[in-house]
This record gives C-alpha cells, sequence and structure tokens, in this order.
C-alpha cells in the first residue's frame, strides 16, 4: 500500500516519533505531523504544527491543514497514557479514582475519538486508505489474565469499541478506508519505562523495530481488517 499524504498525531511520542523517522525514510509521504509540544523533525517532507486536544477548533482546523492539498492515505494517532505525575496505573481496587479515571480516558479514549471526527471524512476514498490507533493488548478483555490497570485496559477497550463504531460508519462513507487498532509491542519509552525492568529483554522493543513492524502491519491490510486491533506481528487480537 503506498501512503502519499500522511498525519502523525501525537508526534512527540516516543513509537510517533520512529514511526514519522521510518516513513520519512523510506517513503516520499508528506507527513504532518501534530503534537501539544513544540517539536522539531529535520527532514523537508515534515511538517510539524501544534495541537490543543481541549478544543475541537483546534482538531479541526488540524484536519484541514493535513489536507489541504488533497485527502490522506493514512491517519495515525498515537496519543495515550498510563501514568503521569498525576496518574499512577491501578494495582488494586483500592487506587481506583474519578481523577485518575476522568484523565486516563480523557487521553486515551476521548482525545483520539475527537481527532478521528475531524480526520476521518479527510480519508482518501479514491484509493485505499487507513486510520490507525495505538491501542495496547491489554485492552482486549478475553487476554486479560492479570488484572489492575483498571483504567488504562478500560479506555483502550473503549477504544477499540470506539474504532469498531467508525469503521462501521466509514464503511458507510468511503468504500476505500480501512479503520484498525495497533499493538506495538512493549516498547521502551516514557509510557513504559517504570514497567519494563521485568520485561525480558527480547520482549522489550526498541522504538525504531516496533514502528518497523507496525508499518509492515499497515501495508497488508486489507478491507476485511477494518474494525479490528492487529499486534506488531499481523496477529489480529480478539476483544
Ligand atoms: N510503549 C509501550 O510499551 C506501549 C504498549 C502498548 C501500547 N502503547 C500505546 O502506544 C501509544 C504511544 O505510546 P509511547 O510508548 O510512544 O508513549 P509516549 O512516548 O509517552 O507518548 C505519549 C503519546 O501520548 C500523547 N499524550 C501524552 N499526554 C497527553 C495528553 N495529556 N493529551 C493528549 N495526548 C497526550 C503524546 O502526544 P503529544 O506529542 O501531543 O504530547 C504522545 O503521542 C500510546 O497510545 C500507548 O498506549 C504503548
Amino acid at each position: 500500500m503506498m501512503f502519499k499524504r500522511v498525519a502523525v498525531i501525537g508526534g512527540s511520542g516516543a513509537i510517533a516519533s520512529a514511526l514519522i523517522q521510518q516513513l520519512s525514510e523510506d517513503s516520499n509521504a508528506k507527513i504532518y505531523v501534530f503534537s501539544q509540544h513544540d517539536i522539531l523533525f529535520e527532514s523537508k517532507n515534515i511538517e510539524v504544527h501544534k495541537i490543543n486536544y481541549l478544543e475541537e477548533k483546534s482538531i479541526s482546523n488540524s484536519a484541514d491543514l493535513a489536507s489541504e492539498d488533497g485527502d490522506l492515505d493514512l491517519v495515525i494517532i498515537t496519543n495515550g497514557i498510563l501514568h503521569n505525575e498525576k496518574v499512577q496505573p491501578e494495582k488494586s481496587l483500592k487506587d481506583l479514582s474519578i481523577s485518575k479515571f476522568n484523565e486516563v480516558f480523557l487521553v486515551n479514549t476521548i482525545i483520539p475519538s475527537l481527532i478521528a471526527k475531524y480526520f476521518l471524512p479527510k480519508l482518501n476514498k479514491s484509493s485505499r486508505s487507513v486510520m490507525s490507533f495505538l491501542s495496547a493488548r491489554v485492552g482486549s478483555i478475553s487476554d486479560n489474565r492479570l488484572g489492575g490497570w483498571y483504567s488504562y485496559r478500560s479506555s483502550k477497550a473503549a477504544l477499540n469499541m470506539i474504532i469498531k463504531n467508525l469503521s462501521i460508519e466509514l464503511a458507510r462513507l468511503n468504500g476505500e478506508g480501512i479503520v484498525v487498532g495497533l499493538h506495538p509491542g512493549t516498547v521502551e519509552s516514557h509510557l513504559s519505562s517504570p514497567f519494563s525492568s521485568n520485561v525480558p529483554k527480547d520482549k522489550l522493543f526498541s522504538p525504531s523495530f516496533a514502528a518497523m513492524k507496525l508499518m509492515e502491519v499497515l501495508s497488508n491490510l486489507d478491507k476485511a481488517s477494518t474494525g479490528k486491533v492487529y499486534g506488531w506481528d499481523g496477529k489480529e487480537i480478539t476483544p
């Protein structure tokens, strides 16, 4: 699958940066990057813009900007948190709080949905186009053996439902469009760093390895893929 015009949302992240780097090196794609931070990429095919996720107007302007030269072939939405200064993932029921749920659902479910609201209509309708979200295997209900991480798990399960919904709506509007979730593996990043010491070395991926595998998965998608979640190895993750 050829991606000529690409938008990556959440561009300061470890996996996002590696995906942008890889796309820029391996293709002639024009890449529109959006982040709430001031970030820099040294390549003339990359255009970086600031976005305010809490203002719909900013998200809508971003979608207009990214599609001003033509519709998008690939949109990658990478936003997600597991922990920050205020939030630590819940080990058990006693750690649950309203503020934690609010923060994690906002970033992992609500903001990605609002991004879809404005970017989905910008997907190319004349050739195959893809909207992909970085989800997580721990959002799979059937795969949940360890429990814990209540808000992260449930926000990603909810994101997976949003992806399914989007695929149904997109099928009516754009016969060329595909919407998928992706699990990047356990990847070295700010998000994983407090939890990666228990991960065997061969199971802890570098962002560039994860990006390479995710680009392979994205390139191999077809119409039957829409609405589903795939691991870095290309295998479907059951809900
Ligand atoms: N690392 C892993 O092991 C792993 C495993 C499974 C799934 N994932 C998923 O992969 C994605 C990227 O993770 P990463 O490891 O690259 O993490 P990271 O380096 O911490 O990147 C964080 C991402 O979330 C966005 N973000 C952070 N705070 C935000 C906020 N308050 N509002 C809106 N967006 C916010 C950032 O976008 P800005 O540039 O706009 O700040 C950035 O795209 C996440 O969705 C994560 O759940 C990661």
